[in-house]
């Protein structure tokens, strides 16, 4: 089987190709990235020489280039993670989201049509519900909760999820849909709130902590997240939405202070400063229905989980203090400058 992974050089994507390489060796992954500031090549050093395995340099929202690619790998499979991913961004620049995010994924649907799909499998995110209380613990986001975005990054992967939908009823299109929570893990970009503070604590770095850092959010190992969609490809229901997160739900700021005392570091590293616009409150998900349609449980949990990918960053500072330069500073730069 041929399995197309676009957005294979960010961090999701790139442990969902080692994880499907090695669960199914006897299957071809094909990625497609354009490699953006997210993207990186570098990621997939690994595998890049391995005979069942090819990178395309290419934008999704590029149709012609986009068909080429189908005409000649001819995947059975597509599951796209390709997106804009970070939610300040989309608060600068909405434009280059709904382009990618809705667009591209326009494209990417286009083409199975075109060409024929056994499954297309849409990699969304439990910010399209929108947020919860933190007053009520009691509530989660089940697969029925209606869409209810803040940011135009979830408002962009809202419309999408809409679109595949309208493609499986429409056209009869072989779609599933994956809403997960927070990932955290190996190879995450360190604009991201773990990576972030990780980098900052080694560089005795002020902590940028969003207004007080009650927000809270539910985490899950990386290597989870792809498990899940592994079985949703493979076992999951046509024209069905699964809801995947770990029951573990974490406020910014404790995570903060659990990364400072686990590399040694004062808690007066940590600095306030102002809230991003239209900040989410709560998000928790209710993974019910994976579990008991297809068996799938987190098998890392939080205190595991951190401790590995904390190693893996003081393992592998050539790859992000890499990424810490250049464009990424004046970025930095923009967003916590002046607050
Ligand atoms: N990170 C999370 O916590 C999380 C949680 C739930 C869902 N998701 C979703 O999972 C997917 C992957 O997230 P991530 O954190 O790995 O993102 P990421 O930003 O690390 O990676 C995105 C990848 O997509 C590529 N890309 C962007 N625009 C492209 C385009 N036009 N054409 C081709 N490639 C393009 C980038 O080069 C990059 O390699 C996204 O769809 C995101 O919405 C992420």
């Amino acid at each position: 089987m041929t399995v197309l992974v676009t957005g294979g050089a960010g961090f999701i994507g790139s442990n969902f190709i080692f994880y499907e390489l090695e669960k199914h060796p006897e299957d071809r992954i094909v990625c497609l990235d354009k490699l953006t500031y997210a993207g990186n090549l570098s990621t997939l050093k690994a595998v890049l020489e391995k005979p069942n395995f090819r990178f395309v340099k290419e934008d999704i929202c590029h149709r012609e280039a986009v068909y080429q690619l189908f005409e000649e790998e001819k995947p059975d499979m597509v599951v796209h993670f390709a997106a804009e991913s970070h939610v300040d961004r989309s608060i600068e620049n909405p434009g280059v989201f709904l382009e990618t995010n809705i667009m591209g994924t326009a494209v990417l649907m286009d083409a199975c049509r075109k060409y024929g799909i056994k499954r297309y499998h849409q990699v969304s995110t439990d910010e399209v519900y929108g947020d919860l209380p933190l007053d009520r613990p009691d509530l989660l986001f089940t697969e029925e909760t209606p869409l209810h975005t803040s940011s135009p990054y979830s408002s962009s992967k809202a419309g999408a999820d809409l679109l595949v939908m309208a493609y499986h009823r429409t056209f009869g299109l072989p779609v599933t849909i994956s809403r997960c929570s927070n990932n955290y893990g190996p190879y995450q970009f360190p604009e991201k709130l773990i990576p972030l503070m990780i980098a900052n604590c080694l560089a005795d770095k002020p902590l940028p902590v969003y207004g007080e850092g009650k927000n809270v959010r539910d985490w899950l190992y990386v290597e989870d997240h792809c498990k899940a969609i592994d079985l949703i490809i493979r076992k999951g229901k046509e024209g069905e939405i699964y809801n995947i997160g770990g029951h573990n739900e974490m406020a910014n700021i404790d995570i903060v202070k659990l990364i400072l005392k686990e590399l040694g570091k004062p808690e007066s590293l940590i600095t306030y400063v102002t809230d991003r616009k239209g900040h989410d409150m709560r998000y928790a998900i209710d993974p019910a229905k994976i579990h008991r349609e297809l068996g799938w449980l987190p098998e890392t949990m939080f205190a595991e989980g951190i401790k590995k990918t904390i190693q893996w960053y003081l393992d592998n500072k050539e790859w992000w203090e890499t990424i810490i330069s250049g464009e990424y500073q004046n970025y930095y730069r923009e967003m916590y400058g002046n607050r």
